[in-house]
């Protein structure tokens, strides 16, 4: 494949390079050219390739973009009760948020963080980060997770995940907080640690383990071992994704027992720290159990004997922060194009971020015009509306954010029957065009019964064209990234992309509702088999008490439903990052599925 053939492909508007732009685009088509030869020697026919990368992101958005329309983003003074009542909600529940990430940051306390730093001389984790990244601007995945479980609080569920970027590449980590029951794994933490990988699977993003643990915490063995998405699943994930050509390396910073020696040993290269980490099956109290002999952690499975008999870490650091330098000097060999760092000037929004306070609805009757929200995260306030005076209960259109071009579908209303229709043909589009897609959801908590024929049958009739839509959206090959910005309600949040149509992010704000109906629509209890029948007064209450707790956004955030709560004034940031992660793997060598790497 020579450059002549791609160069072609760009039809007539193609401009002639600049000197100066020459060398972005021979480089660009180096990548490409390795792509094409990557896949074609995989499955992917030759024609599902887009040389869409020869055009500098810089130069598509200086022709594009400015001349969008720009959104008229004033709040008019009928709608100032609402924004108002919005904002004052908002304020409450941001200083809920604040107050539950600074708990979760202090790991598992004041003793435990003693224990972990005086006594075993090791790093909080948020240190250990510090000398791993680049920088600190990494994107924090479920910090809430693991608050409220029915066992209890584990902050962060044990375990903190996240993409930052190591030697200028997006990278996925994940670490165990050993102050939190000296890093055992709960239940949530597997949940945790797959979907860390999923991500990793899904954005092809190489992964960096930070171990110290002391394995499944055993009292709840049960909901760890041995089904499918329980703790071995991180294992078999370690293996495959290495066959998938996802990379992944280990520093062994604490305990690595039972079941966790496992995450080092099958990563593809791991670094140990001389008398801080230790690597074993069975540990001290257990062989003397068995022996009567007492052996030192050290000797037993420390990093002298794994980097020099047994082989099961292939690097001796003598500190931490020799460590982290030894991982990221890895990381180096990796042969890794990292994304090109193009600087695009792109326009602020015209309308200040902190008023999407007032527009983020605390109630879903509370919801204003979504085209408002869209005029605080658009560059420029600018976009290109799609099918603007069809369906209009769906949003549909292109825009850019911090210069990536995106499509978006948000929710203005009930998603009708033709919303539902031009939300697929909008999806499609994307999907053709390689665009990824960001969907701003706020479904409506429920839909009135049908008291007629005719509507029942214009009930068939919007149900048909959501399963059309929900086709588009599952099918679309695209990046698909969801902000639930109000309501996440049954059905409808399918269409919308919800979690089960496994968006590549997903982030709620802090007023987000999420529950298959709202507690406030039930004036009886409903009982199977009799639709009519009424519960007592207290039974509904205590119902009604149970669904709205259920729904807070802060309940589903620490069950893992979700990617975490971002601030409605970040969300141009995260989306930002995002796609900016998401971007990673165009400059990859995408090659057939082989085998893993098998430490020897
Ligand atoms: N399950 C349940 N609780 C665990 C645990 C596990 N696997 N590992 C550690 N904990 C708890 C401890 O009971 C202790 O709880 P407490 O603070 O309520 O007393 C807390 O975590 C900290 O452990 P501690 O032993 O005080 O810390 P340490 O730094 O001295 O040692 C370990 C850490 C991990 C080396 C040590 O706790 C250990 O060996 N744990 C058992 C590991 C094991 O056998 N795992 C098998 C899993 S199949």
């Amino acid at each position: 494949m020579g450059n002549a053939v791609a160069w072609r492909s760009l039809g007539r508007r193609t401009p002639p390079a600049t000197p100066a732009l020459l060398p972005r685009l021979q480089s660009l088509n180096r990548v490409f050219r390795r792509k094409y030869e990557g896949l074609c020697h995989g499955k992917q026919p030759a024609h599902m390739l887009l040389p869409c990368r020869l055009v500098s992101n810089k130069a598509k958005y200086r022709w594009c973009a400015k001349s969008y329309p720009v959104l008229d983003g004033r709040v008019l003074s009928v709608y100032r009760h609402v924004f108002e009542a919005n904002l004052r909600n908002s304020e409450t529940l941001i200083k809920r948020y604040s107050e539950l990430l600074e708990t979760v940051s202090k790991g598992g306390g004041g003793n435990a963080i003693l224990h972990h730093t005086q006594r075993n001389k090791k790093l909080f984790v948020h240190d250990r980060l510090k000398l791993l990244l680049d920088d600190e601007s990494f994107l924090e995945l479920s910090p809430l997770a693991g608050l409220a479980m029915p066992y209890g609080d584990v902050p962060a569920a044990g375990c903190l995940t996240g993409i930052g970027k190591i030697c200028g590449i997006w990278c996925v980590f994940m670490a165990n907080d050993a102050t939190v029951k000296g890093g055992a794994i709960f239940p949530i933490g597997v949940k945790k640690q797959l979907r860390a990988q999923e991500i990793a699977m899904q954005n092809r993003l190489l992964c960096v383990y930070l171990v110290d643990s002391g394995g499944a915490f055993l009292p709840l063995q049960a909901e760890l071992f041995p089904d499918k998405s329980h703790g071995g699943r991180v294992f078999y994930n370690e293996a495959i994704m290495s066959a998938m050509r996802i990379p992944q390396v280990a520093v062994v910073c604490g305990s690595c027992v039972a079941g966790g020696a496992y995450m080092p040993t099958m990563a593809e290269e791991a670094v140990m720290i001389d008398k801080i980490g230790t690597l074993f099956l069975a540990g001290p109290p257990l062989v003397k159990a068995a022996t009567g002999e007492y052996v030192s952690p050290e000797d037993l499975g420390g990093a002298k004997l794994h980097t020099k008999v047994s082989g099961c870490s292939d690097h001796f650091a003598s500190s931490e922060k020799e460590a982290y330098e030894c991982i990221r000097n890895v990381i180096s060999t990796l042969n890794y194009d990292p994304p090109p760092e193009e600087v695009i000037e792109y326009d602020s929004p015209l309308y200040s971020s902190d008023e999407l306070l007032g527009l983020a609805p605390q109630d879903y009757r509370c919801t204003l015009p979504v085209k408002l929200i869209l005029s605080r995260l658009m560059d420029g306030s600018r976009f290109q509306e799609f099918k603007a005076n069809y369906g209009t209960t769906v949003v549909t259109g292109f825009g850019h954010v911090q210069g990536h071009l995106v499509g978006i579908v948000a929710s203005n209303g009930e998603l009708s029957h033709d919303a539902s229709l031009k939300g697929s043909h909008f999806v499609q589009l994307c999907s053709q065009r390689s665009i990824p897609i960001l969907f701003f959801q706020n479904t409506a908590p429920h839909t009135a019964q049908p008291t007629s024929i005719s509507q029942a049958e214009a009930h068939s009739n919007k149900l048909k064209a959501q399963a059309s839509m929900m086709a588009a959206v599952a099918c679309a090959a695209v990046p698909k990234i969801t902000i639930v910005i109000g309501g996440c309600y049954g059905s409808d949040s399918y269409v919308m992309c919800g979690r089960s149509f496994s968006p590549n992010f997903l982030f709620l704000w802090p007023n987000a509702r999420v529950a298959l109906v709202d507690s406030r629509h039930f004036s009886t209890v409903p009982q199977a088999g009799d639709n009519d029948c009424t519960g007592d007064e207290s039974e509904l209450k205590h119902l009604k008490e149970k669904l709205e707790e259920e729904s807070s956004a802060f309940y589903s955030s620490a069950r893992l439903w979700d990617d975490g709560v971002i601030l409605p004034q970040n969300t141009r940031k995260v989306i930002a990052q995002c796609l900016e992660i998401l971007d990673q793997q165009k400059y990859q060598v995408v090659s057939p599925c082989r085998f893993p790497v098998i430490r020897m």
